[in-house]
């Protein structure tokens, strides 16, 4: 029988229809994930329950293991919840500057953190088999490789999640190549190069090198051999790593593993479905001021609320939403109704909502990420740790200002001098709206690519073809050493024969 050209077609037609409908993502096989993210800050634990809500709106059922509890609107689905409440005891000692002690501190607050394996609540975690066998272990790391246990005790096996760009710690676990010389650390204050930033790297080597002691004793302890395979088998283990970090359009640039997969904005995504809120009527410009959930106004002084509120007090054309769990925070209100003072604003319909000017922050990772993707310039209040690295960097970008002072010794006209450089000048709205659009533009959405990645580890069975087999080396094997020997001594010895033959001569 003879086809016309039009039934051909029709035929072509219906089985490229029957191929798209092989290769649409709705209905697979639901695998069952073991979430464990114990010890996190709460604004961790939003990237890593972002993570596990794209997982279940693919249907797989999720078993989480957390210490901080989990609010009904977090996570909906197929879900069993561990809660084991546990909070790392503080270390005293004072906020020092000196950096021995400082490490000093560091390292005693790791010895603590193997604490929470020895919980009755944790210790029953361990020794309930689930109904079904866990097809993967997905880990919140953050110092914590003593955890790599876990998928050891249900053989499963584990992916990471990192709440930021990969650090060196992620490297040396994923065998990421280290480009210290153009790399600068998230966390380096200084955002070194060059040849300074390699000293640096030598030493946070040094430091890693003695943090990975401590965790090794805590794991021996736990999942002792031989019944577990070894610290160091475990920490090869780690198939696939997840970091809340957008590197082509944040940077910088660095070479990456596949083996490591940018999810930045996952978070940020998945809350813009939400229909944005209308918080006043009328089309007044916003101003939102937030220094995040480890600062708290109950713990600050009168002058430093006087000195916000001076500030504020010289901008009432702008609606000013300012985050405050202090005490009087109705007080400011009614003197100032344009201050809007409460303890939580819904920050991410306020920055969507297209009138907010400007944002004033800590510069924490997440609120960093929230301005970039709605475009919102920033003046940045660096607090602690890696804010004011991160700031320094938005600084760099023109997508706002930062002020170097401390901010408890900030005094109102330097704030409001700030504040009004930003509101009358474009350039850093325009900039930040431009590398908002950047940072949006990708090929396929972080939740579907964290997904994708997850499912493939268990298609593939631990999707062994993804490891760099460079993680099986030595340092001296890594890095040459013992070839560098040879040839240098090769070199000086023919050196030194042709000078005593000279001599001889
Ligand atoms: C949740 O997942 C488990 C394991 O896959 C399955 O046995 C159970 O029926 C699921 N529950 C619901 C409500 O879908
Ligand atoms: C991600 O992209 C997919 C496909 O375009 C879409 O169905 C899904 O809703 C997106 N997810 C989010 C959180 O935006
Ligand atoms: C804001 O709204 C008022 C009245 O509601 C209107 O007169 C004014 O033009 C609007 N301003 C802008 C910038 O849209
Ligand atoms: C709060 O108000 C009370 C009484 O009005 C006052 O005594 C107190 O100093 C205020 N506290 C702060 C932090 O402003
Ligand atoms: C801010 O405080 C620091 C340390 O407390 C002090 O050295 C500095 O002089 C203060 N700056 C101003 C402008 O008061
Ligand atoms: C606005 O800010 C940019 C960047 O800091 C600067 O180059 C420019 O001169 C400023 N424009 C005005 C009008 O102040």
């Amino acid at each position: 029988m003879k086809r016309s050209p039009v039934s051909w077609s029709l035929l072509w037609m219906g089985c490229t229809g029957l191929f798209l409908l092989a290769d649409s993502p709705a209905p697979v096989k639901s695998h069952h994930i073991l979430g464990v993210f114990v010890n996190v800050h709460r604004s961790q634990l939003m990237v890593h329950l972002a993570v596990c809500r794209a997982l279940l709106q693919r249907g797989h059922h999720l078993t989480l293991v957390t210490t901080l509890p989990l609010e009904e609107q977090e996570v909906r689905g197929n879900v069993s919840h561990i809660l084991i409440p546990w909070e790392q005891p503080t270390v005293e000692g004072s906020s020092s500057s000196d950096l021995l002690l400082r490490l000093q501190r560091m390292f005693r607050r790791l010895e603590h953190s193997g604490d929470l394996l020895d919980l009755p609540e944790w210790k029953r975690f361990l020794s309930n088999p689930p109904n079904t066998p866990f097809d993967l272990l997905l880990l919140g790391y953050h110092f914590n490789d003593h955890l790599l246990g876990v998928a050891a005790h249900f053989n499963c096996p584990v992916a990471i999640v990192s709440t930021q760009q990969p650090t060196g710690f992620v490297n040396s676990l994923m065998g990421n190549p280290e480009e210290r010389s153009y790399v600068p650390q998230p966390y380096d204050g200084h955002q070194r190069s060059g040849i300074s930033a390699r000293v640096f790297g030598i030493w946070e080597k040094f430091i890693e090198i003695l943090a990975r002691r401590v965790l090794a004793r805590i794991y021996s302890l736990h999942f002792p051999e031989p019944r577990y395979p070894s610290f160091e088998t475990m920490r090869r283990s780690v198939v696939l790593a997840l970091s809340n970090h957008h590197m082509i359009s944040e940077g910088p640039i660095a070479p990456l593993l596949p083996s490591m997969v940018d999810v930045g904005g996952i978070v940020l995504e998945q809350q813009r479905k939400k229909t944005p809120l209308e918080i006043s009527a009328g089309n007044r410009s916003l101003i939102i001021f937030s220094l995040g959930t480890r600062f708290t106004w109950r713990k600050s002084t009168a002058e430093l609320v006087q000195t916000f509120t001076k500030a504020f007090s010289r901008f009432p054309d702008y609606d000013i939403y300012w985050t405050y769990d202090g005490p009087n925070g109705s007080a400011i209100s009614l003197d100032y109704p344009h201050l809007k003072v409460a303890k939580w604003w819904p920050q991410s319909q306020l920055l969507q909502s297209g009138r907010t000017r400007l944002f004033i922050t800590h510069g924490g990772k997440g609120s960093l990420s929230e301005a970039l993707f709605y475009g919102v310039p920033m003046l940045g209040l660096p607090l602690i740790g890696d804010q004011r690295a991160n700031l320094q960097r938005m600084h760099s970008k023109n997508w706002g200002l930062t002020l170097s002072t401390y901010s408890r010794n900030l005094t109102h006209l330097e704030l409001a001098k700030a504040i009004s450089r930003m509101i009358s000048n474009s350039s850093y709205g325009e900039t930040i709206l431009k590398a908002s659009q950047m940072y949006r533009d990708r090929p396929m959405n972080s939740s579907d690519l964290a997904t994708y990645w997850i499912e493939y580890i268990v298609r593939h069975k631990g999707a062994k073809n993804l490891y760099n087999p460079a993680r099986q080396l030595n340092m001296i094997e890594y890095h040459c050493i013992d070839i560098y020997l040879i040839v240098y001594g090769f070199l000086i010895l023919t050196i030194a024969i042709l000078r005593k033959v000279n001599r001889l001569l």
